[in-house]
């Protein structure tokens, strides 16, 4: 019998925080303030996981709702301390019927023991980083609240999971989840991405995780494992780089008329290849970055617009998110990255895919001068690249404006 379903059974009394041990436990707790921990959802006072994410609160939220209907939670004390309704609602341990709280879905086994309740606990290592890379750096293990050797913590931290590694509550005891790497399984249906949750905080979620790939099936190079790969240095080419799939149809616009309402607009389409989704890197779960190249009639690189926010995020969402299984969608109303508000990347069967980005000036984001730099020119070429994907490409066929403060160019066969 595992430890778990041990735990199941022994009807654990919990004895929550007595306020002396609340700043041991492992939970994802926030410690904003050296005083203060709330490895709780909420302490009562709206520090915890609800400061972000509140919709567990009252008990019909959605993200109540859709834990507990569509991961079909067999007993409300999966999360609740004593049935449902109870508080608080520990991140790390719960009642009987249950006992992780909920790193039992957002945690893995790492044998690890509370030193609150002494009972076997799960540890999120891997949401931990998925806050971390996205800005949260309190749930961090250097500077955050989770240091090696400190408040109970093990040290070293162990060597994490892979995405793999099953949670204790993935089991139909507890749940209708069974598989880590599906996103069919732990796919929220009412949020915005169509996959579900990253286990091991390695940037790549569900199938796209080289730990899911099954054996016999060529494994990518895992350069998921983080920390030294020396990233190489993404840029447009001195001159048009070969090799790209060509588009079947573009357009140009770089508008300068009016400062502080300049604009671009970069539209490749009837993509000449079949584009499946990961031909354009993966922006959303991963870090590609794009950059749209745009060069001269004598190939020389005049204008250069770049988003590099791979994972990150725009307001309160993620920048990127995915288009069904096509492709992938940006929009930053903030224009932090070159002025670039929406990008459009979407695959499909030769002739269908297409690329789209638009930028404004009105943060003052926006790179400025190709128009200028592209006056009286009578060709061109646009590219539009990925930093670990393929690249789009088109030569202009027809200079349409090219005064100094408009540029458009186009390509039609
Ligand atoms: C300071 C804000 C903040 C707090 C506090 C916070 N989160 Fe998050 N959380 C985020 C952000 C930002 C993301 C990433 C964007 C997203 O996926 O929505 C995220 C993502 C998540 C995800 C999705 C992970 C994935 O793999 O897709 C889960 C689950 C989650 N948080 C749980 C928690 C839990 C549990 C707590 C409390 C222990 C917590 N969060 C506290 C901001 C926060
Ligand atoms: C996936 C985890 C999870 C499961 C499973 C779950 N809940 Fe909850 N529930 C929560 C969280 C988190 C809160 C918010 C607690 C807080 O605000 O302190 C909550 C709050 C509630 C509240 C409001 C409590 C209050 O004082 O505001 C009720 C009622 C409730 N849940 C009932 C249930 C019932 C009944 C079940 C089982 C059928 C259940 N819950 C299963 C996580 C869960
Ligand atoms: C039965 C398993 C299970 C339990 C228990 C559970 N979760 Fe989740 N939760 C999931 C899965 C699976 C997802 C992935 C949804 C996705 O990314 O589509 C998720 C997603 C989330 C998200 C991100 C929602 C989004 O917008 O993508 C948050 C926040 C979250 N959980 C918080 C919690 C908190 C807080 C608790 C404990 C009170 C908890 N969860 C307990 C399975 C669980």
């Amino acid at each position: 019998m595992n430890r778990f379903k041990r735990l199941l059974q022994r009807q654990h009394a919990t004895g929550y925080l007595r306020a002396g041990s609340a700043f041991i436990v492992l939970g994802l707790a926030l410690c904003a303030s050296p005083t203060f921990a709330a490895p709780m959802y909420d302490d009562g006072f709206g520090n915890g996981c609800v400061s972000c994410h509140n919709e567990f609160a009252s008990g019909s939220g959605a993200l109540h709702t859709t834990h507990r209907t569509q991961f079909d939670a067999q007993s409300c004390n999966l999360c609740h301390p004593s049935g449902g309704g109870t508080t608080p609602v520990l991140t790390y341990s719960s009642g009987a019927g249950g006992g992780f709280g909920c790193a039992g879905c957002h945690g893995q086994d790492y044998g690890e023991t509370s030193p609150n309740s002494g009972n076997p606990k799960a540890t999120a290592y891997g949401l931990r980083q998925v806050h971390v890379d996205n800005g949260v750096t309190s749930c961090g293990t250097s500077g955050g609240c989770h240091v090696a050797g400190s408040l109970g913590h093990p040290n070293p931290f162990p060597t994490l999971f892979g995405e793999d590694e099953v949670p204790p509550y993935f089991d139909p005891i507890f749940s209708n989840l069974l598989d880590p790497c599906s996103s069919s399984d732990e796919d929220l249906t009412f949020d915005l991405d169509s996959v579900g949750l990253d286990n091991d905080g390695d940037g790549f979620i569900d199938g796209l995780d080289p730990d899911c790939f099954v054996a016999g099936t060529p494994t990518a190079t895992p350069t998921a494992t983080s920390t030294a790969t020396p990233t190489p240095v993404f840029a447009c080419g001195a001159a048009p780089v070969g090799g790209c799939i060509a588009a079947g149809k573009a357009v140009v616009l770089v508008n300068e008329k009016k400062p502080g309402k300049e604009k671009v607009k970069v539209v490749l389409k009837k993509l000449q290849s079949t584009v499946v989704q990961s031909g354009f890197g993966n922006p959303a779960a991963g870090t590609t970055a794009y950059k749209a190249c745009l060069y001269d009639g004598a190939d020389v690189l005049q204008g250069e617009y770049t988003v590099d926010q791979g994972g990150a995020i725009c307001g309160a969402l993620s920048c990127w998110a995915t288009v069904s299984d096509k492709g992938y969608k940006y929009s930053d109303k903030d224009l932090s990255a070159d002025g670039v508000l929406k990008m459009k990347l979407l695959g499909g069967d030769a002739g269908k895919g297409k690329v789209l980005m638009i930028g404004k000036n009105t943060n003052s984001t926006l790179p400025l001068g190709a128009a200028a730099a592209m006056q009286d020119e009578t060709g061109g070429t646009i590219q539009f690249l990925s930093s670990d994907a393929s690249c789009v490409s088109a030569t202009l066929s027809d200079v349409k404006k090219a005064d100094g403060v408009i540029f458009k160019g186009i390509f039609k066969p």
